[in-house]
């Protein structure tokens, strides 16, 4: 069986729901606390070892590169003040894993995004990794669910429990337990009405693929919005071979979401040693 060494980070999307902030700044630059989303969602591949990275990126989005790149001048500056536990926090994802970018020309959609990755990927199973979602863990959430995709030797798609309206935001499925947090996919469905969700396990931003995707995605139309939708993709793909969901242990943030955002922010920022404290007292005398 051949391991999972590569991820892909579709970062190409407009990150519409964040304007104005993401009009110049890519929404996986924002930062939670003082870290781009985007590198919490790298340091869990990392974790997960994970050997090299696909950014799927856009127009308007050099500074990821940027940010991963050796910045010469800062990091001697840190060197003769002697600040080595942030240049160590500034070199911790160059060192370990490998970066490599390709464009998508217009944003058609997550489907789309992860086709452009196909050269890149070649002919193996490979991770997709949203970049705005952010799972905070104690095992990595990848890690979770290489775990499933060593056991079943199939697609492993990452879901959470979305109870109420919510769910029609994102792919749901229809599924049969096997295991205390895997199921066997029956059925997907991308952004069904409420009444209409086969369940309440939607699709998080967390997936093990394999290369037969590509083929499928190379004839997939524009589906829900007007994109190329991954779900409808994997619901072809499901007619000639099983898929697994993991509900995996963690908490999960939208921090392409503003309210998804704040809560990120205040919950991360409580469960620092330097920030947790006076933020906790802070939060403790606004009388809400
Ligand atoms: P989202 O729908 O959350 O991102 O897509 P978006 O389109 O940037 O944001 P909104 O909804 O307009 O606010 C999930 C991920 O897929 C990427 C996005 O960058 C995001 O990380 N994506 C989406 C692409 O790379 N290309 C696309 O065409 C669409």
């Amino acid at each position: 069986m051949k391991k999972v060494r590569k991820a892909v980070y579709p970062a190409a999307g407009l990150g519409t729901r964040f304007l104005p902030a993401t009009k110049s700044i890519p929404k996986e630059m924002l930062p939670l606390v003082d870290k781009p989303l985007i590198q919490y969602v790298i340091e869990e591949a990392i974790e997960s070892s994970i050997e090299q990275i696909i950014l799927v990126t856009g127009r308007g989005k050099q500074t990821i590169e940027d940010h991963f790149d050796i910045s010469f001048e800062l990091e001697q500056a840190l060197q003769e003040r002697g600040k080595h536990e942030t240049l160590a926090q500034l070199r911790k994802v160059y060192e370990h894993v490998k970066l490599s970018y390709v464009r998508q020309r217009q944003a058609l959609g997550l489907g789309h995004a992860v086709l452009v990755s196909r050269d890149m990927v070649g002919d193996e199973p490979f991770a997709v990794m949203l970049p705005d979602d952010i799972i905070d863990a104690e095992t990595p959430c990848l890690k979770q669910m290489m775990e499933v995709y060593e056991t079943y030797q199939s697609p492993v798609i990452g879901v959470a429990e979305i109870d109420g309206p919510d769910i029609s935001k994102f792919g749901v499925v229809s599924v049969e337990q096997i295991d205390e947090k895997v199921y066997k996919i029956k059925d997907m469905v991308e952004k069904p009405p409420y009444e209409q969700a086969p369940s309440n396990l939607a699709i998080i931003g967390r997936y093990i693929l394999t290369p037969d995707l590509f083929p499928v995605l190379e004839s997939t139309g524009r589906g829900t919005g007007g994109e190329i939708q991954l779900t409808d993709a994997m619901r072809q793909l499901l007619k000639s071979k099983p898929f697994y969901a993991c509900k995996f242990e963690g908490r999960r943030h939208d921090g392409g979401d503003k309210l998804g955002f704040l809560i990120a922010t205040v919950e991360l920022a409580l469960k620092r040693r330097d920030l947790g404290p006076p933020l906790r007292s802070y939060l403790k005398s606004l009388k809400l």
